[in-house]
């Protein structure tokens, strides 16, 4: 049994698995079982223990994880496994150098290169200068995930993908909601698990087949004219002289930097849209904040410093709706931990959704209240991009591209408050809104 220098003193607390909470919003029904458990849920399946865990301390001992106890689950395992060699399948040294280069490239400093093609997109996206009382109608789900491969794939390639293209990138993307893949409709697929895997596969085939022709058109541009985020990388390994990427390894990296990034956007986006048509007043605070500072003007990196309340409000939306809302880790050796002795086999759910709804950790944790992260925020209580080594390695692009929607967003329109959103869940592997449903905006 190893020693473990584990921080927190609550100790686990044995419950009978809720199959039925868990199948039904896995999201939901972790955390649950965790609250009911008093931070830390322990069940027995199959002869190994699955650890359900809403303690802030824990969940991020566990992600710095300095003593190798812990590796990806064997889920997370199986969900890599259709990525191809790369960025997420690989193990050890070989994901490291691969990890470093990526993330060299990703930096705060890195993405700000790219602020006037993520603006161009945007406003690509969104329109600019529309006459006033112009509507425009926002399908959550749909519009945004449009909206994040247009902006996410100029950076990564330089330029913006044709309209027809983004269009077949939407469509591979909302195949994975069609009827065939949803429940009931498969009823041998009980498992929303194996579900999701069914799915997933569908969408990284066709995604792979759709990356080939503006990967190739990337990698032909001339690094002395041309800026691309795949040009960064690719440069990246060569100035540390690791071995260079092919073809085939680069087009499995994009694919899984798409795959990470689009929905995990489009989906942050929609909550954002709907938790401020529900809550309207933020968004005029949001529009006290910003248009005297900027009226129409396009945003400078610089004039982001000067607006913490759109901060607050993104912050405020990734602690309610985290969309990956559990981070899965499996055990890499025998320890004792919260009382419970592991082993390898065994599965620890860390609840990132229970420690940010917690009561524990905040003040009234189901009110939309963004000036609490002027007070309440601490490290471990927050961590929607995860902790340690396998902390999101897109973070700085998500809130850059999230941070100037919402500014363009607030400097041209007016959100129609609506009362009768959903902010209802739906959860496998992302926490989306559970329901279809469309935002309205009015240019000013
Ligand atoms: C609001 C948007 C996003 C959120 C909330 C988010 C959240 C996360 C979280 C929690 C993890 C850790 C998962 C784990 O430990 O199992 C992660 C990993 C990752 N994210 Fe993001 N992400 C977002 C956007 C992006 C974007 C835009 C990209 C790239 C274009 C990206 C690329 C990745 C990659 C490659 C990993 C895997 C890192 C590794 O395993 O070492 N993410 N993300």
């Amino acid at each position: 049994m190893s020693e473990t220098s584990c921080p927190s003193d609550r100790s686990a607390v044995e419950t009978p698995i809720d199959r039925r909470a868990i199948l039904s919003n896995p999201a939901i029904g972790i955390a649950q079982m965790a609250y009911r458990a008093g931070g830390i849920a322990a069940s027995n399946v199959l002869g190994n223990k699955i650890l359900q865990i809403a303690d802030a301390l824990l969940s991020a001992w566990i992600q710095y994880d300095r003593d190798d106890f812990f590796c990806r689950s064997r889920q997370q395992k199986q969900l890599n496994s259709m990525f191809g060699t790369g960025l997420l399948t690989e193990e050890g040294r070989d994901w490291a150098q691969i990890h470093d280069s990526v993330n060299n490239s990703f930096t705060r400093k890195n993405i700000n290169k790219y602020h006037e093609q993520i603006l161009d997109s945007i406003d690509a996206n969104i329109g600019h200068d529309l006459p006033s009382n112009q509507t425009l109608q926002v399908q959550l789900g749909e519009d945004t995930v449009g909206w994040s491969v247009a902006t996410i794939s100029t950076v990564l390639f330089g330029k913006r993908l044709n309209s027809e293209t983004i269009s077949q990138f939407l469509d591979a993307f909302l195949e994975q909601n069609k009827p065939a893949h949803q429940p009931g409709s498969e009823a041998k697929i009980r498992s929303p698990f194996a579900r999701l895997l069914k799915s997933l596969l569908h969408v990284t085939t066709e995604i792979e087949k759709l990356l080939e022709a503006p990967v190739q058109a990337a990698l032909k541009q001339d690094p002395q004219q041309d800026q691309s985020l795949l040009l960064d990388i690719n440069d990246e390994l060569k100035r540390e002289s690791r071995c260079p990427f092919s073809q085939g390894q680069n087009r499995n990296l994009v694919k899984t930097l798409f795959m990470a990034g689009i929905q995990t956007s489009s989906y942050t986006l929609d909550w954002t849209l709907l938790l401020l048509a529900k809550h309207p007043q933020h968004w005029q605070r949001l529009a006290e904040a910003i248009r005297p500072q900027l009226g129409n003007h396009r945003p400078s990196i610089h004039d982001f410093e000067h607006l913490k309340a759109v901060h607050n409000v993104i912050g405020e939306v990734l602690r309610m709706r985290p969309v990956i809302p559990t981070i899965q880790k499996g055990v890499t050796k025998p320890l004792e931990m919260a009382g419970i002795n592991l082993k390898p086999g065994d599965t620890l759910n860390l609840s990132i959704y229970g420690i940010h709804n917690s009561s524990e950790y905040w003040q009234s944790p189901e009110s939309f209240r963004p000036e609490r992260f002027e007070s309440e925020l601490r490290a471990q209580t927050f961590t929607p991009f995860g902790l340690g080594q396998h902390t999101c390695i897109g973070q700085h692009l998500a809130m850059h591209i999230l941070t100037t929607t919402l500014i363009r967003l607030v400097q041209q329109f007016d959100i129609v408050a609506d009362d009768s959103l959903s902010l209802e869940t739906e959860s496998t592997f992302l926490l989306k809104p559970l329901k279809k449903q469309n935002i309205t905006l009015v240019a000013i």
